[in-house]
C-alpha cells in the first residue's frame, strides 16, 4: 500500500516535470502565439508584434539576420513599450523560429 503510494507520487512528479520541460522548450508555434500577444514582454499598449507585420509578411529575409534578437527586443522596446527579452528565454528563441519559419 504504501510502496503503491509511493511510486503514483514519484509518477505524478515526474510527469509534472516533464511538462515543465515541455512547457519551455521553443517551438514556432510557441513563437506565433507571443507574436500575436498583445502582452508581449509586458507590453503597456494594446499593440502585438503581429499589428505592424502581419502574420510575418515582409519578414521573409529577417530570419537571416545576425542581429535578428537585437531587431525583435528594439519592437518590443519602442513599439510594444516593454522590456527586452532574454536572448536566450525560450520566449526569444520561439519567436526567432517562427520568423526564420516564415521566410522558408
Ligand atoms: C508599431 C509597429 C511595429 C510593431 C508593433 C512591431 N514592429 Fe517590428 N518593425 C517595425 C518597423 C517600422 C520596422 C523597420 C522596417 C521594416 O523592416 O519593416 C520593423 C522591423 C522589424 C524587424 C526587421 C525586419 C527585417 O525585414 O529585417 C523585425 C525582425 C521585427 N521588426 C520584429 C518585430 C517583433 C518580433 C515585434 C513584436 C515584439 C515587432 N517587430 C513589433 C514596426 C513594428
Amino acid at each position: 500500500m504504501m510502496k503503491t503510494m509511493l511510486t503514483l507520487t514519484l509518477a505524478a512528479l515526474l510527469s509534472t516535470a516533464a511538462l515543465t520541460v515541455l512547457a519551455a522548450e521553443p517551438s514556432v508555434a510557441r513563437g506565433k502565439k507571443l507574436f500575436n500577444d498583445p502582452a508581449l514582454g509586458g507590453s503597456t499598449n494594446p499593440m502585438s508584434c503581429n499589428t505592424c507585420h502581419q502574420d510575418g509578411k515582409g519578414m521573409e529575409k529577417a530570419g537571416a539576420r545576425e542581429d535578428l534578437a537585437t531587431m525583435i527586443n528594439t519592437c518590443i522596446i519602442q513599439a510594444l513599450q516593454g522590456k527586452q527579452l532574454d536572448e536566450q528565454s525560450p520566449e526569444m528563441q520561439s519567436l526567432q523560429l517562427y520568423i526564420r519559419s516564415v521566410g522558408k
